[in-house]
């Protein structure tokens, strides 16, 4: 009896497979592995990750990277530091992630869609930078945002309406781009004025004091506006007919 039957092979492979999904789990790196791909898709001339060590267990020691008290990260603050290169799909492994600050740097490529996945983010901070293309809708699925700034890229497209349900956002910032279309005024926008959207291609709406093609022209000519002429016709009318009696008494 020195070879497995059939059915003891199948138990010890569900064991074997079992003992090492267990120990995959302790030991991963998930993060840490996602992160080292997001360094090595990147020029970082200043060597600001050169501590960066695969071999560590989680990467709360690495500069630039801050974790929660279960070593998941939730910042990571390299803005100001030269970096060049494309965002990579593994950042959206961080889903604890909750300020992502890489401002003035040098990256390009698309803002990506995958970021929707970083439902913990508070702080999406990629200004002055060169991403071009369209601002992602799935943005307006980050409900816990509450900084976004985008301004000075070459970002193109509409802003998506999509934004408007951020109801958490307190500062936005799209500024020095290239969008075009009408700005939204509804929901979180109404706190939002020209200085958020200045320097685009070409925005229209009542914040831009460009009235979008098509639509309804401004304040001057609404209903609203119509109707004070016509109570001072009506008070002027009474005016005149009671001066006209004085007259002839
Ligand atoms: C990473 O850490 C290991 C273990 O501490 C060390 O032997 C290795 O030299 C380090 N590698 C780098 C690139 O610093
Ligand atoms: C984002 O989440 C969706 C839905 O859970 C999933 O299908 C997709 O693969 C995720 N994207 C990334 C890049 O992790
Ligand atoms: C910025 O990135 C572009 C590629 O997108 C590259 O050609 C250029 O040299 C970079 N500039 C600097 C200052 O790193
Ligand atoms: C910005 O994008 C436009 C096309 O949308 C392109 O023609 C232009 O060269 C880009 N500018 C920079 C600075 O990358
Ligand atoms: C704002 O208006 C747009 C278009 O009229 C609509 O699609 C969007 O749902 C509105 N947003 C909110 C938060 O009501």
């Amino acid at each position: 009896m020195w070879r497995l039957k059939g059915r003891e092979f199948r138990t010890c492979l569900a064991v074997l497979i079992l003992v090492t999904f267990r120990l995959s789990k302790i030991f991963a790196n998930e993060e840490g592995d996602a992160l080292y791909i997001f360094r090595n898709n990147l020029q970082d001339p200043n060597n600001i990750m050169d501590n960066w060590n695969r071999t560590d267990k989680n990467p709360c020691k690495w500069n630039h990277v801050t974790c929660n008290s279960l070593d998941s990260v939730v910042r990571l603050d390299m803005g100001n530091a030269l970096l060049s290169g494309q965002l990579v799909p593994q950042l959206a492994l961080l889903t604890n992630l909750q300020y992502l600050e890489l401002y003035a740097n040098n990256l390009s490529g698309h803002i990506p869609v995958y970021l929707e996945n970083l439902t913990n983010l508070v702080s999406l901070e990629l200004y002055t930078n060169n991403f071009d293309g369209p601002i992602p809708d799935a943005l307006g699925k980050l409900f816990k945002l509450r900084f976004l700034r985008l301004n000075s890229n070459n970002l193109s497209g509409s802003i998506p309406m999509s934004l408007t349900s951020l109801y958490s956002l307190q500062v936005l910032d799209l500024s020095s781009n290239r969008l075009s279309g009408p700005v939204p005024h509804n929901g979180s926008f109404s706190l939002f004025t020209a200085v958020s959207y200045a320097n685009n291609l070409d925005l229209c709406g009542p914040i831009t004091e460009k009235p979008c093609p098509g639509s309804s022209p401004p304040a001057v000519s609404s209903p609203d506006g119509d109707s004070k002429p016509n109570i001072g016709a009506i008070v002027g009318g009474v005016v005149a007919v009671w001066c006209y009696y004085l007259l002839l008494w």
